[in-house]
């Protein structure tokens, strides 16, 4: 176990290996609690470095049992070998080979970090640091060796035994029960992208032709039993390729591409060379087990894992700082493929959501970081919303300063002068800033600077002489580590909207540098006007979300629903909507705090009547415009002092008054509709549906006596798992009288199917009842639940902490205290996944006092736990800090 209280790594320290290992030959002898390991390493000298220079190899729990030098035993005195490290005293000065014994228990495995096992196959993780889990090893990033890897094993236990690479020999050990595979990767990698897989799995095949004509051979492995659901996820590979070589050029690079889906997986998956290893919850779907959002997830992380083989295999990070390099350039390039698969502004809308409710938060608190981390201690901690998706939103914006065919310029040119090594996100911007002639030196400040600049806007129309000007300002919040910010480049797209709902062109704009319909802001406070302006203009600013920031833009209740009506730009008329219902609800939940009146105002309610009457308007598009902002997004707008009893009180009078006040609207989407069509998975289909579930959730809230009964009968009818589950969510968290016959009928229709009993324990969890905390509680003993499994655990008690707020931050602490206890619990098995639970609490500065108490005292309790994990230390110091 990992006890100590490591040393912060920092960005400015970066020195380059002493060593180059340009081939490693891994020879592995599988069993379930003693697998041998022999790596021999081709190793040489970096040129300049000493002659004698130790060697220094990371490990971490290793198990050391033998080491030669170009073939022969070496002297004890020559080398030291523990759990944490090997190193070589005085290497020679040629190249030589180093020839590595170790053993390995993958049964004992329990972090799920290096070789393990899920339901009896064997698997690894080794992003970031697994490898050196297996063995001793130059265990970083830019560290890059052509592997050759033998797997040997019962053939009965392990049937399929895979690699990275292409297949070179396979066969049976001639007098004895085992059999052999040997895989051959002749692209020099990390260590990090090593994997291997042996067991008993099936798969379904098919195969893809690339651009130049080669043949790649495509398998999906899963768990017997399941190949019946890789269908959508092969299909979503095919197109993945497809869209990479037509989009950027870029063309697979193996014979054969394999997925392999295991049930128990740390994170959501995993770009190994040749060889994705999947968390099976973003593989798997079927109509009856699957909702619309597992399809679009699916056919997300199937790219975005695919994406990874340019950026992040072929061109690498230097170091683990420079992690948002792949991430955040991988993510952008999911989005963009999803967003070219369904509707781009319904994608763009869901995104920023999504960056909203978590990177936003994180940004805001004790976790806040740059998008390049400047120092870390448990690199672990740093796959964050912050690294992923404020690094895809910075990429976006790179791509919205440059245009179109500056951004596929510099992407041209990244993959052209960097493909084979490991770099950096100067040399990345370098390419951009190269190949479109401009400087991005503030630019940079995006990767530099953590927190959300909030920008204010302020128009003024000067109707005398014929101009509006725009006062507009960026700043940042002070941060731990971060009292003062620099003003970034902040493109803002813009529209000047006149009364008729047309856009009006400005003969002239002086005060900021414009590029088409993009102006930069890129001072603390700016002055910028437009001339030629014949009429009052309502402005829209930050069309599309262009910049990942806060906009305060004063504007009024009218101007505002004069967007949400007539924007041409679909993002800003959801965002005039969110608008408006925030300030609504921040005002309702001031008013519940005093135990005023609840109503509310009848202005803001007519607008979702608007959005419903609009036939124009695609489903999906509707489905979200209703949504109302979560209670997280609220209490992260108020800020401080958040009392989540309130904000659930505001958000539950608005549904019901939006519910009564357009019932007969609501009513006629009812899912009844929708739900004899055979199940097609299309994001058409999956709007309509996801509208029929709004409407049955306002039509509930209503109040309206009919609808007990009209969510009972949906759920039954369900023929599909979008329908059933939002008709169950209905049913649990307005704790309708059918909520526990729909309870149980779904569990024994699932019971053999834990992806579908998870959405089982997930809408329990998140139900805002008062017995809330029991219930979850009392789940933890179900005979399907299973705290050591990471997809159950958050199912579960990550949904509850995450996603109940009035439960999880009870005024009586019970909440904080529980999430703790599992807290503990889990962090001597699973450190990685306990610190990400733990993650839940980065906010509890922003509650009321008695609140913010308690969660202070959980997380002092866990602060107090002896032999608390690195990873665990981590996070529960920051949130102190
Ligand atoms: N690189 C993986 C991805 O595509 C994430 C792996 C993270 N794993 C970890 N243990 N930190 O997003
Ligand atoms: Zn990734």
């Amino acid at each position: 176990m990992r006890t100590d209280t490591a040393a912060a790594i920092h960005l400015e320290d970066y020195q380059p290996a002493p060593y180059h290992i340009d081939t490693v030959d891994l020879d592995i002898h599988l069993d379930p609690t003693a697998t041998q390991v022999k790596a021999t390493l081709a190793i040489r000298r970096r040129e300049g470095v000493d002659p004698g220079t130790p060697l220094w190899l990371n490990g971490d729990e290793t198990a050391f049992t033998g080491l030669a030098l170009n073939g022969e035993a070496l002297d004890e005195s020559a080398y030291t070998a523990n759990e944490r490290e090997l190193v070589l005293h005085a290497p020679p000065a040629d190249p030589f080979t180093l020839e590595i014994r170790t053993w390995v228990n993958p049964d004992a495995n329990t972090q799920l970090s290096g070789l393990y096992r899920s339901s009896g196959n064997y698997c690894t993780q080794c992003e970031a640091e697994g490898f050196r889990r297996i063995t001793y090893f130059l265990d970083r990033p830019d560290v890059l060796s052509v592997y050759t890897t033998r797997i040997e094993g019962r053939k009965e236990e392990t049937p399929v035994l895979l690699g990275n690479g292409n297949p070179v020999e396979s066969g049976d050990i001639p007098g004895t029960d085992h059999h052999y595979a040997i895989w051959h990767d002749p692209h020099p990698k990390p260590s990090y992208l090593f994997a291997m897989v042996a067991g008993n799995l099936a798969h379904i095949s098919d195969s893809f032709v690339t651009s130049s004509g080669r043949k790649v051979d495509l398998k999906i492995y899963v768990e017997p039993g399941k190949e019946d659901r890789c269908g959508w996820a092969m299909d979503s590979l095919k197109r993945s390729m497809k869209w990479d070589e037509d989009v950027f050029g870029c063309e697979y690079d193996l014979d054969v591409f394999n997925i392999v889906a295991v049930s128990d997986f740390n994170m959501g998956a995993m770009e190994n060379k040749g060889l994705n290893i999947f968390n099976d919850k973003y593989v798997l779907a079927d109509p009856e087990t699957a909702t619309d959002q597992d399809y679009a997830n699916i056919e997300a992380v199937i790219a975005h894992e695919y994406f990874h083989n340019w950026t992040g295999n072929r061109i690498t990070c230097r170091d683990w700082f420079q992690l948002c390099l792949k991430e955040g350039l991988t993510v952008f390039r999911d989005q963009e493929f999803s967003s070219d698969m369904r509707s781009r502004a319904v994608k763009r809308i869901s995104d920023v959501r999504l960056l909203r409710a978590h990177q936003f938060p994180e940004d805001a608190g004790p976790l806040a970081h740059p998008v390049r981390p400047r120092k870390y201690t448990e690199i672990n901690n740093f796959y964050t919303a912050t690294v992923y998706e404020k690094g895809a939103e910075v990429v976006r914006m790179l791509k919205t300063l440059l245009g179109d065919s500056g951004f596929r310029k510099g992407m041209d040119l990244y993959f052209q002068r960097h493909d084979g090594e490991a770099t950096t996100i100067e040399a990345f911007l370098t390419c951009f800033s190269e190949a479109a002639s401009t400087d991005l030196g503030q630019f940079a400040r995006w990767y530099e600077q953590a927190g959300t600049p909030l920008v204010t806007a302020k128009g003024h129309y000067d109707a005398a002489a014929n101009e509006f000007t725009l006062d507009l300002s960026q700043s940042i919040a002070p941060l731990p580590g971060q009292p003062e910010s620099l003003p970034a480049v902040i493109p803002i797209r813009f529209g000047l909207i006149g009364q008729n709902g047309e856009d009006i062109t400005a003969s002239r704009i002086t005060g900021a540098e414009v590029r088409g319909d993009v102006l930069l802001l890129t001072e603390a406070k700016q002055k910028v006007t437009f001339h030629g302006i014949g009429q009052r203009p309502v402005p829209s600013l930050l069309r599309g979300f262009s910049a990942p920031v806060r906009m305060e833009a004063h504007q009024s209740l009218a101007d505002l629903t004069f967007l949400a009506r007539h924007d041409s730009d679909p993002f800003n008329r959801w965002q005039a909507v969110q608008t408006l219902a925030t300030q609504e609800l921040i005002r309702l939940t001031h008013e519940a705090r005093k135990e005023g009146s609840l109503e509310a105002d009848d202005r803001l309610v007519e607008i979702f009547g608007a959005i419903l009457a609009d036939r124009d308007l695609d489903p999906a598009f509707q489905a979200l415009a209703l949504e109302l902002p979560g209670e997280a997004d609220i209490a992260r707008e108020i800020g401080k002092d958040v009392d989540p009893d309130a904000i659930h009180a505001a958000r539950t009078a608005f549904r019901a008054a939006i519910g009564a006040a357009h019932l007969a609207a609501f009513h006629a989407l009812l899912p009844e509709a929708t739900q004899d069509e055979d199940f097609n998975p299309d994001a058409a289909s999956a709007g309509k549906r996801a509208l029929a579930a709004q409407a049955l959730g306002y039509f509930t809230a209503s109040g309206t006596k009919a609808a007990p009964e009209r969510v009972w009968h949906a759920f039954q009818r369900a023929n599909n798992m979008s329908d059933r589950i939002a008709a169950l969510t209905i049913l649990v968290h307005q704790d309708l009288p059918k909520a526990g016959q729909a309870l149980a009928d779904f569990r024994s229709r699932h019971s053999c199917n834990s992806l579908a009993m998870d959405k089982w324990f997930t809408v329990q969890a998140t139900a805002p009842a008062q017995d809330g905390l029991e219930r979850v509680k009392a789940l933890t003993a179900h005979p399907l639940f299973d705290m050591t499994n990471p997809n159950r655990m958050r199912s579960l008690i990550q949904a509850f902490a995450t996603g109940n707020h009035v439960q999880f931050a009870r005024k009586d602490g019970e909440g904080f205290a529980f999430v703790a206890d599992c807290v503990m619990a889990i962090d001597p098995r699973n450190p990685q996944v306990a610190a990400r639970l733990l993650t839940c609490f980065r906010s509890w500065r922003s509650l009321e006092s008695e609140r913010s108490k308690h969660a202070e005292k959980a997380l002092l309790r866990i602060s107090a736990m002896e032999k608390l994990s690195r990873d665990c230390r981590d996070i529960v110091d920051r949130c102190l800090q």
